[in-house]
């Protein structure tokens, strides 16, 4: 029987299968831990499913020697530091491809909403009232079909994001680490290199992961590179945008708008966003729907009965960690 410590409130029949398995589970359902609470509630853990707010670093590992498995509730896994815990021999896995279509979904209802102001006539209309249909109504906003979709990082949900533009019969351009010849011809989806890609595209989604490659990767040069009605989409991490030239380049009208799911400092919110109304802002629920969320709780513990029956887990992220646990 092993220990596991959940740092968020779980669905119940996942922490059935855990205790099922003849595991004891300890679930925090509440505010955030922080690092000294976080210490404390997995004492002896030696399974720890955590959210990607929870910071995952050298102290946490160290502070927790019996720890066996990191399993993160999300894909991306800048919130742990996964070398660190390959040289401890403790295994970390994510939660790919069971959140991709929910994601790239949110990435294009951002896309939509900041192209057509929704967010801004629906706010209008309840405080002002419909004031009768005109031609030229102060909400008008911008082509979708047609236009040109340009996609940072064409992984899972950056492709998933392409995929849903063909019905828009987008061009759809692609920056990525890697040429992805196959997907190139499935999608019809061309490479450039970033800069022009900014230069050619109406709408810029990004879909990438945050690493020390990709922080401010969007900075004001690749903003000033970007037309003045493109559209900035972000769905990967805050961080890879830098968001003070960010609100500078909406303040100045230097682009048309952005949506964001992500921002730098979350849980903050740069105050300059929080005034224009030319940004839809959400609260990173990329993956935030009931079926995904019951599908990415139901990954992290097959990782979890995994790793602590000494089986490979399904999404481990650092494979060079396996052989010497
Ligand atoms: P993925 O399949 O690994 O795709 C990421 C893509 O980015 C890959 O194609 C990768 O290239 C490329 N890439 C990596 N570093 C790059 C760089 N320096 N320059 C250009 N391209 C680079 O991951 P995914 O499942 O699509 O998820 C992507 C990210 O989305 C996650 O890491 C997470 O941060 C974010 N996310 C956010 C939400 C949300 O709620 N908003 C939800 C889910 C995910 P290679 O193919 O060469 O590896
Ligand atoms: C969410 O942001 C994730 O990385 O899954």
């Amino acid at each position: 029987m092993a220990k596991v410590a959940i740092t968020t409130k779980f669905f119940p029949e996942e922490l059935a299968r855990l205790k099922d398995a003849g595991h004891e589970v300890v679930v925090h359902d509440g505010q955030p831990l922080g690092k000294p609470g976080l210490l404390a509630f997995a004492k002896e853990a030696e399974g720890l499913i955590v959210l990607l707010s929870d910071r995952i670093d050298e102290e946490v590992l160290e502070g927790l020697p019996t720890l066996r498995i990191v399993a993160n509730l999300g894909v991306g896994v800048d919130n742990i530091d996964v070398a660190g815990a390959t040289r401890r021999g403790v295994l970390v896995t994510n939660t790919p491809d069971v959140l991709t279509e929910a994601t790239a979904d949110l990435a294009w209802a951002l896309l939509m909403a900041t192209a057509r102001r929704v967010v801004e006539a629906d706010r209008d209309l309840r405080r002002e009232g419909f004031p009768g249909w005109t031609f030229l109504p102060k909400h008008l906003g911008t082509d979708v079909y047609g236009k040109t979709l340009g996609i940072v990082g064409f992984g899972r949900i950056g492709q998933a994001v392409a995929r849903r533009a063909q019905g828009f019969a987008m061009r759809i351009l692609y920056f990525s680490r890697t040429r992805k010849p196959e997907a190139e011809k499935a999608l019809g989806a061309r490479f450039l290199p970033l800069h022009e890609l900014l230069g050619e595209s109406d709408y810029v989604v990004l879909c990438v992961p945050l690493t020390s490659e990709t922080r401010h990767l969007i900075g004001a040069r690749e903003l000033g590179l970007m037309k003045k009605e493109a559209i900035l989409v972000n769905v990967a991490r805050g961080p890879v945008v830098d968001e003070e030239a960010l609100v500078r380049a909406l303040q100045e009208g230097r682009i048309l708008g952005a949506g964001l799911d992500v921002f730098e400092r979350e849980p903050e919110v740069h105050p300059g966003l929080i005034g224009l109304r030319n940004v839809v802002l959400t609260p990173h629920i990329g993956s935030a729907t009931w079926a995904t969320r019951r599908r990415m709780a139901a990954l992290a513990v097959d990782n979890v009965l995994a790793a602590l029956r000494g089986q490979r887990p399904p999404t481990l992220v650092n494979p060079e960690a396996w052989p010497k646990t």
